[in-house]
């Protein structure tokens, strides 16, 4: 038995990370980062910890600022406010989840759309669904990436989407329809869920429910990326049983499938925010 080809995330990644380091040597100057972080979640901790690390491997100018987890919403929009007027700083990133008593829509509805490197500003939403240039969100654009770094052509391709999460599902469809694949977007709600996974050319899996996806749900051939992040007893597992890999023809692993990509999306949303910025394009 043949078992699926593994897409390796931080192959791709590596790859994103030599482009990147090519434009950051032809620029005059050096693109910044800036990382809210609320409170001592510990998934949040290791995520932040993570991307500033990449940001300094590369070469960029990354600071992370940490405020306790009881931070005023209001104390919170007059921190963004600055950092939106701040010139040496060109990417801004609050992590999420934020404490309850903030609204985490009012949050990101203060970010400058032109320092938006999550891409969940509703201009950056609009503009990926109008077609238009924009920054727009790091996991689904490092999944549109990783396929295509793999030779997989998504034109005319039946793709299901299984989750619809502002910051995965519903802008990967975004994207996805931008490349002129047939899109079917699939939820907790869906009806006969299998029957319409099993649908799928490609198939991607971001609902944060461990293991759901079992071999029936997939096309014998189908390429499945697995975007669950779900800790159980100690151990990272995927949205994607293990057994799938018996069935499709390539699947990403957990970890080291689209986690690897999302950080170093979030590197070149950072570049490109920076080249945006300086060329007058957005606010
Ligand atoms: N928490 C989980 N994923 C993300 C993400 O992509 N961006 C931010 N800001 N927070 C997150």
């Amino acid at each position: 038995m043949t078992l699926a080809q593994v897409l390796s995330g931080h192959e791709v990644a590596e790859a994103v990370y030599q482009e990147l380091r090519q434009t950051l040597q032809s620029l005059p100057f050096i693109p910044s980062l800036r990382v809210i972080r609320l409170g001592e979640d510990p998934a949040s901790v290791s995520y932040v910890r993570l991307k500033d690390k990449r940001a300094r491997e590369l070469g960029l100018r990354s600071q992370v600022e940490v405020y306790p987890e009881d931070f005023s919403e209001e104390a919170l929009l007059e921190r963004i406010a600055e950092l939106n007027e701040d010139l040496e700083v060109d990417g801004i990133l609050v992590q999420l989840p934020l404490p309850k008593h903030i609204r985490a829509e009012r949050v990101l509805e203060a970010i400058s759309p032109a320092k938006d490197v999550d891409g969940f500003h509703p201009v950056n939403v609009g503009r990926l669904w109008s077609g238009g240039e924009g920054l727009f969100p790091c996991t689904p654009l490092g999944i549109v990436r990783l396929l295509k770094h793999y030779g997989v052509e998504l034109s005319g391709k039946e793709v299901v989407v299984l989750g619809r999460s502002n910051i995965v599902g519903k802008p990967l469809v975004g994207l996805l329809l931008r490349e002129d694949a047939t899109v079917t977007v699939a939820h907790s709600r869906t009806r006969n869920l299998p029957e319409v996974t099993r649908r799928a050319d490609v198939l991607v899996v971001a609902v944060g429910r461990p293991h759901l996806v079992r071999r029936e749900w997939v096309r014998p051939g189908a390429i499945v990326v697995d975007v669950g992040v779900n800790r159980v007893e100690g151990k990272l597992l995927g949205d994607v049983h293990p057994e799938v890999a018996e069935v499709a023809s390539a699947l990403t692993p957990v970890p080291g499938g689209v986690g690897p990509m999302t950080v170093a999306m979030l590197m070149a949303n950072t570049v490109k925010a920076a080249l945006l910025r300086r060329n007058g394009a957005s606010r």
